[in-house]
């Protein structure tokens, strides 16, 4: 399964893309999570783009898709991943569109969270990271106390909160503004080739991830069983022989991933910062996320 998850900055593409690779087991590829890795280990990559990145812009397309080619070059992507924040200009998702036809991995779905934008910047201003293990919080979800009192699985300590650089009001408003005018074309880019589908990302995270499923249907729950083998259920007894003979895939019905989803846990959330004549819808919020490897 190859999809792309589109969305705005806060929108959880990162969130649900970690609950797609628990689920299909397929790796994320996050091109923010890329980059500030860069940036973290003072490479070239990440000397270029850190200036982009602290304003709120987008690193340049030929420095991005350099390393998208690498890391989709990755012998873990073949089953398939999950692209988070990539692609994001027309002339990324031309690019993307080659590559992948080069490779003759085609993407399966492209799907845009839609969230409006007091919940966009709500999200972003709660957004806390672990400064060890990487792990993503959010403080209108999740206590300080709360996420303090729990060990960091690197140190074994408290884990260390911190707050993206990017993430205080200046930047968000650049990053939101950059998001409409480059990233949301792409939205008309999919829809014209049949992979577009649109889901409402407000609500808790384990709705939207229950949404989410949906908007995947059939395949991704098809291959998220083929990806977990511990998993895999025998036969029905009920013409086993039968059902043996045919491909895995048709034999699963795309029933209980959803349901897993379905099953977690619950989550709340409250809101500030202002956000100039954006639609005011309200919502619950859900938990953080471990995104990528600690910066
Ligand atoms: P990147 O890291 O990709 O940032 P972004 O797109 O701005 O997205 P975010 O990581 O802010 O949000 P998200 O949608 O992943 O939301 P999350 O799940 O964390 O890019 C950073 C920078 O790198 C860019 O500005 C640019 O400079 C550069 N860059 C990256 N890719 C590039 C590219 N392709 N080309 C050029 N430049 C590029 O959720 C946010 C918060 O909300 C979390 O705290 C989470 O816990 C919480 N949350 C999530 N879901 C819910 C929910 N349903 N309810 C309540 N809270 C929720």
């Amino acid at each position: 399964m190859r999809i792309v998850l589109l969305g705005a900055p806060g929108s959880g593409k990162g969130t649900q893309s970690q609950r797609l690779v628990e689920r299909l087991g397929i790796p994320q590829v996050s091109s923010g999570d890329l980059l500030r890795a860069a940036v973290a280990r003072g490479t070239e990559l990440g000397r270029r783009a850190k200036e982009a990145m602290d304003g709120g812009r987008l690193v340049d397309d030929s420095l991005v898709l350099q390393m998208i080619r690498e890391r989709l070059g990755a012998g873990d992507t073949r089953r398939g991943f999950i692209l988070d924040g990539f692609p994001r200009t027309l002339a990324q998702a031309e690019a993307l569109e080659r590559l992948l036809r080069d490779l003759t991995q085609p993407l399966d779905a492209v799907v845009q969270l839609e969230v409006d934008a007091a919940e966009l910047v709500r999200r972003i201003s709660g957004r806390r990271c672990c400064a060890d293990c990487g792990r993503v919080f959010n403080l209108f979800t999740s206590p300080r106390a709360a996420i303090e009192s729990e060990l960091c699985p690197r140190t074994g300590a408290p884990h260390r909160l911190t707050q993206r650089p990017d993430d205080n009001e200046a930047t968000v408003a650049e990053r939101l503004r950059v998001y409409e005018e480059k990233t949301r074309p792409l939205i008309d880019f999919y829809r014209a080739r049949g992979l577009l589908r649109v889901i409402d990302a407000m609500g808790d995270v384990e709705e939207v991830s229950r949404r989410l499923g949906q908007a995947l249907g059939a395949p991704a729950l098809r291959a998220a069983r083929a990806a977990k083998p511990a998993t895999r259920r025998a036969p029905h007894r009920t013409g086993a022989r039968r059902k043996a003979a045919q491909p895995k895939s048709a034999r699963r019905r795309p029933k209980s991933a959803t349901g897993r989803a379905a099953r977690r846990g619950k989550a709340r959330a409250g809101l500030r910062v202002n956000t100039r004549g954006k639609s005011p819808r309200t919502t619950r919020a859900g938990q953080g996320r471990p995104k990528g490897k600690p910066r």
